[in-house]
Order: C-alpha cells, then sequence, then structure tokens
C-alpha cells in the first residue's frame, strides 16, 4: 500500500484533491467480502470513536479517531467527512494531525465540537509525553482548516489522592446559561467516573468535582475501571450519562445511566446496556440536531486479528446512526434512523415463510422480521446456512432465556466470541427484529429496546441465502420484510 500523503493542519487544505486520493483508496477495496458498503469507513488504516459530530449549516459533520498510516492504533488523527443526509459521505481532509506542539506530539484523542458564537471548535484530548489534557483546535466556516490554540492545553486533570490510572480523557462540553461544562472520562479508586470543569470561555477552566458523587458512585453495579467517552444530556425530564466502559485493558461495551440532576450532580436511577455486542459497538457520542432528534454513532470495533487486520488494509467501522428517545417507563429506546431506508432496493421475497422456505440474496441488506412465541423454544434466521457448509450463522430469540442470540458459527476466529446475547428487560412473547447486514457488519435492535451487534467474517457473496427457523415447536406469524441495500460510494 502506498502511504497516504498527510495534510497539515493550519495549512488550506485541497478539497477535490482529497476527494480523488480518498475515492483511489476506497475503489482498492472494492472487491473485499469484508469491506462494508453502506457503512462509514476510513479511507484506508485505521478508525476508531465517532469525535466531535455537529451539524454546521446544515451538513452534518463526522470527525473520528484515525491513523492513516495503516490499519493498526497509532498516534491518533482526527479524520473528516461531511454528510448531507446522514447516510452518504464525503471524505474531506485530515482535521487534525499529532505535532511537535506543547500539548499533542502523542496524538489527538477523542473529543467533541462546539459553536463558540460562530466560530467551530474542537475539543479534544492532547497527549504528551504521557500526560493527557484538553486542548482546542479553533475553525472556519468551512470546517476544514483548523489552528490549534497556541496556548493549549487548557485544562489538566485535578489532583485527586483517589485519582487512578492517569485517566483523563474525552471531553464532552456543553453551553448553560453564561457557562460551558466539560465532562471527561476518569477513574477514581479502581471505578469509572467523570470529572465536572466549567468555564466561561472554553479557554480557562475550573475543576468543579466528580459529576456522580463518590457515595452514589459506589453503589453501581457497572463493571468499568474507567469510563471513557462521556455523553451528558438532558432527554424530557430525565439526565443522561453515557460511558464507555474499559476494564483491565479491555473496551468491553458502553452503558446509559438515566436519573436526575440536582445542582451540578447527577443521580442515576437506571441503567441499561446501550448495545450487547462484547467488544463490538463501543465509543458512542451523540448529536443533537436542528429538528430536535437526539441521534448516535458509535465506533464497530473489529472481531478479528491484528494480523488480518494488517493485511486488509482498513480497520474499524462507524455504525448506522440511531436515534434515541424516553419510553413512558423512562428507559431508553433506540432505532435506526429512517433516512437508512433511502438505500432499499429490490424485496427479497420469502413465499412460504413458515415452511421455512429459502432464499438467495446478496450481503447487504435490511430486515424486518416479526416473531411470535408459540411453542417454540427457539427461533429466527439462518443466514448462509445452505451456500457453504459451515458458514452458517443464526440471530434468534431464545424464549425461556429472554434473549437475542447471534450465533456466529465458524465465521469468526476468535472462539470466545463467538455467541454473542443480549437479554430483554421487558417481554411479551413478540419480538420485532430490524436489523442491517453489510457483509461483515451485523446491526439489529428489537423491540426498540435491545441494541446487539456483532461482526461477521464469512466468506459469503452473493449466494447469501436466509431461512426461518423454529426449534421445539412452531413459532408462530412470523412477519418478514426484506431489501436488498445500495452502496454509498
Ligand atoms: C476509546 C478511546 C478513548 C481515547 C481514544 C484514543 O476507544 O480509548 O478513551 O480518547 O480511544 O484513540
Amino acid at each position: 500500500m502506498q502511504p497516504v500523503s498527510i495534510n497539515k493542519p493550519g495549512v488550506t487544505q485541497n478539497v477535490s484533491e482529497w476527494a480523488e486520493l480518498t475515492k483511489a483508496r476506497r475503489a482498492h477495496f472494492s472487491e473485499d467480502p469484508h469491506y462494508p458498503r453502506y457503512h462509514f469507513v476510513a479511507p484506508s488504516g485505521w478508525l476508531n470513536d465517532p469525535n466531535g459530530l455537529i451539524q454546521w449549516n446544515g451538513h452534518y459533520h463526522l470527525f473520528y479517531q484515525h491513523n492513516p498510516h495503516e490499519a493498526a492504533w497509532g498516534p491518533p488523527h482526527w479524520g473528516h467527512a461531511v454528510s448531507d443526509d446522514l447516510i452518504h459521505w464525503q471524505d474531506l481532509p485530515i482535521a487534525l494531525t499529532p505535532e511537535m506542539t506543547p500539548a499533542d506530539d502523542g496524538g489527538c484523542w477523542s473529543g467533541c465540537a462546539v459553536d463558540d458564537q460562530g466560530t467551530p471548535t474542537l475539543i479534544y484530548t492532547g497527549v504528551k509525553s504521557g500526560e493527557t489534557t484538553t486542548c482546542l483546535a479553533l475553525g472556519d466556516d468551512t470546517l476544514i482548516n483548523w489552528k490549534k490554540y497556541e496556548k493549549n492545553p487548557v485544562a489538566r486533570a485535578p489532583r485527586h489522592p483517589e485519582h487512578t490510572h492517569q485517566a483523563y480523557r474525552d471531553p464532552f462540553v456543553w453551553r448553560e446559561g453564561e457557562n460551558w461544562y466539560q465532562v471527561i472520562g476518569t477513574s477514581l479508586q479502581g471505578r469509572g467516573q467523570v470529572f465536572l470543569h466549567r468555564s466561561d470561555d472554553l479557554k480557562n477552566w475550573q475543576y468543579l468535582h466528580p459529576l456522580v458523587p463518590e457515595g452514589v458512585r459506589a453503589t453501581l453495579s457497572d463493571s468499568g475501571e474507567i469510563w471513557e467517552c462521556p455523553n451528558f444530556f438532558r432527554l424530557g425530564d430525565k439526565h443522561v450519562l453515557i460511558v464507555s466502559l474499559w476494564q483491565g485493558g479491555v473496551l468491553t461495551y458502553p452503558v446509559a445511566f438515566i436519573g436526575h440532576r440536582q445542582g451540578q450532580h447527577f443521580y442515576p436511577e437506571h441503567m441499561q446496556r446501550l448495545d450487547w455486542g462484547e467488544q463490538c459497538f463501543y465509543a458512542p457520542l451523540t448529536l443533537r440536531n436542528d429538528q430536535g432528534r437526539l441521534l448516535m454513532w458509535g465506533w464497530l470495533q473489529e472481531q478479528r486479528s491484528k494480523e488480518a487486520q494488517l493485511k486488509a488494509g482498513w480497520s474499524g467501522v462507524i455504525s448506522l446512526p440511531r436515534v434515541l428517545s424516553l419510553d413512558s417507563n423512562g428507559h431508553l429506546q433506540m432505532e435506526f434512523a429512517s433516512e437508512i431506508q433511502a438505500l432499499r432496493r429490490e424485496r427479497v421475497q420469502l413465499k412460504h415463510p413458515e415452511a421455512g422456505a429459502v432464499v438467495n440474496t446478496g450481503p447487504t441488506l435490511e430486515l424486518q422480521l416479526t416473531l411470535e412465541r408459540g411453542r417454540a423454544r427457539r427461533s429466527g434466521l439462518k443466514l448462509g446456512g445452505l451456500a457453504k457448509d459451515g458458514e452458517e450463522v443464526r440471530i434468534y430469540v431464545d424464549w425461556e432465556a429472554r434473549q437475542l442470540v447471534i450465533d456466529r458459527g465458524r465465521s469468526i476466529l476468535n472462539q470466545k466470541l463467538q455467541v454473542q446475547r443480549g437479554v430483554f428487560e421487558t417481554f411479551n412473547d413478540t419480538v420485532k427484529l430490524h436489523a442491517y447486514l453489510d457483509h461483515s457488519v451485523l446491526e439489529i435492535i428489537a423491540n426498540k429496546q435491545l441494541a446487539l451487534s456483532a461482526r461477521l467474517y464469512s466468506a459469503w457473496d452473493n449466494d447469501l441465502s436466509l431461512q426461518l427457523f423454529s426449534e421445539g415447536g412452531n413459532s408462530k406469524g412470523a412477519h418478514f420484510e426484506a431489501w436488498r441495500l445500495a452502496g454509498i460510494w
């Protein structure tokens, strides 16, 4: 692979040259059976967390953790893309590059973007000599040219006796009245926490205290040693804190705490897992758009070896946008953004679904499937069942265990992750699945309450077949609708 030339921030960046370069890069992957066709992937190299989501002059800007040099994590840059419809993305030049500045030669880690009275501002974690701090980069109206603030860093970890893992990263900033507030991921006494800071100009920050009172934090049952990538916002009459759980060096999964605020403290009342895929959907970031819709994107981690990623030349996928809202019990519900439906092409018909009819289709699919328990112990869908021996993936509801299960059979090398399970909080013997399959990516939302994502590295080609099945008795009234989807590049 030819190394990609990296733009220097602060220099006007040539958008059309960049578009040509990235188009060529993407064309290179068009024969790769695992490369997604309608999910956002970096033009080449490595991608992790979504960063700096912002709607600017009506356009959606996505920044992301990026190593353009190879498909392995390396000193992170901020990659950049823009979309008008949440689905089709145009690559833009790299926004932030680690440099010999006072604050970030070790990398520009995750963060957010805000509109500071007309000045787009990126607020990111700078890494230097092992220290992580909060830094700023200021842009112009194009959001293409960025200049790092000359007095970076603007905030440092407070001296806190219980501070562990030296964790201090991923600022999330919002405006309230005359002030800006910043929550940032950390760890106290070996447990995840977020620090709260306040500023009136984004440049001078005062540390306040941990957002969740430590006594309350000690009662929570999550397993995060570090809370990474916090999001904190109001939703209806509740407040929501989303964090991603870092545990023993493993990036496990994100959770949402729904609760209430008293002054500058947050009191969680209920915890929900945001996605049940193990080491898959991670580091989500939200954006409230100009219609008031709360959108969320996450990073879909690879679930194959480092060698396989390097060989492929690309790694990491941004999830489809999910819309968050509260249900009548004050719990979070999720749906895929309806804009994705614009990608629908031919319908995929199952002639006699109840007789377990098989249909051949390709690996870019949207599926809507309603399952009713009937007498079945398990019911669901087999993917790839007949096409190739051993390439079967099963998606099913285990009615007794009240779980949604993805069993990837031999399509994944990491045996530990072969079976993924999501547990329903409430259950009434009907499950509506909404799923998107995009070559190696599978995202499912069930009954708007349970999301389960997984990566599949199957040798499927355009002969992928689908078959409904049930075990231990018939499952009634399976409603099935599916579409082949168009690619976005
Ligand atoms: C989450 C994370 C963040 C950090 C970034 C570095 O995946 O570990 O906490 O800022 O990745 O790339």
